[in-house]
């Protein structure tokens, strides 16, 4: 692991938090903390890992609650629509870690750059072993898939604190909701072993929970200036709608396996209570 980042700023505009408190909370577990109404004269400063998670806590909604990804946590998945999934996966993440890897001295990136995070080796042998080899000639680019490259790749020539964004809301969310996305995907597909699983293990971090702590730590820790701090969550916002595209663009795969599903007895609310 990488080594950590000195623990030093914390930013005290807690508006978008305040905003979010009044939203409806999220339906799939990620339950964000209800916040007192309060002046900006008696607000307690917010660190950063608080706003952003605050800032996104709407997207974060919106994005779970595509069909696809409730089909997923129905169990209505079958391995085509996996498999189309993880390949969607390995397009966005060797673009992201392609860029986070170049930028990795940038002094946001450098912040939040854990080489035990790493994704795209694990999906090219989850790949290897879903499609049985030869799937590098059958990927495609579908419209989705390009726009976030495309943003990934503006953003790395143009701007690359904003891969923080990137980082924070691919990798939080793998250590979160991909854990119970792995378990219904398995239930569903009857899958037991590690191949075309890899992706969901970060097998050089031991301790999850502690892990999503050191990086929030690291978010608090970043040396932001002026209104990089905005800049950032509302990057973050953008990449929750760019991965809610690419759920959309697989709902077809998913509308399919619905029909094919079995009822399964296994309530949504179940599936993301561990
Ligand atoms: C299958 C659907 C999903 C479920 C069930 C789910 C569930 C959760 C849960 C339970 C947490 C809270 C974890 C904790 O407090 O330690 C969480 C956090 C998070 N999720 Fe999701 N999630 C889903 C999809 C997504 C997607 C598609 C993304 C991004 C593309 C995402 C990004 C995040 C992020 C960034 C956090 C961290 C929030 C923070 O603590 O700052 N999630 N999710």
């Amino acid at each position: 692991m990488s080594s950590l980042p000195s623990f030093a700023s914390t930013l005290s505009n807690n508006s978008g938090l305040r905003r979010a408190s009044r939203m409806a909370q999220p339906t799939t577990g990620r339950i964000d903390p209800p916040v007192a109404e309060a002046t900006d004269e008696e607000a307690a400063p917010m660190t950063f890992s608080k706003r952003i998670r605050a800032e996104t806590a709407q997207a974060h909604r919106i994005t779970e609650s595509t069909s696809f990804v409730k089909g997923i946590l129905r169990g209505a998945v079958d391995m085509e629509s996996y498999r189309n999934m993880q390949t969607g996966l390995y397009v966005i993440y060797s673009a992201m870690e392609r860029e986070l890897e170049r930028h990795n001295l940038n002094p946001l990136v450098r912040s939040v750059y854990f080489p035990s995070l790493t994704r795209s080796r694990a999906l090219e042998q989850d790949l290897d072993a879903l499609w049985g080899g030869e799937w590098k000639n059958r990927m495609t680019i579908t419209p989705a898939r390009q726009n976030y490259l495309d943003r990934i790749r503006w953003v790395g020539e143009n701007d690359p604190g904003l891969l923080v964004a990137h980082s924070y809301t691919r990798y939080m969310g793998d250590l979160s909701g991909g854990q119970v996305v792995e378990r219904i995907v398995r239930r569903s597909l009857k899958a037991e072993g590690k191949e075309g699983f890899r992706f969901f293990h970060f097998d050089d971090i031991s301790d999850v929970k502690a892990f999503k702590n050191i990086y929030r730590r690291c978010l608090d820790g970043l040396p932001i200036s002026g209104d990089q701090g905005d800049q950032i969550i509302a990057e973050s916002n953008r990449v929750f709608t760019l991965n809610q595209k690419i759920f959309e663009e697989l709902d077809g795969s998913w509308i399919r396996a619905l029909v094919k599903l079995a009822p399964i007895g296994f309530s949504q609310r179940q599936a993301v209570s561990y």
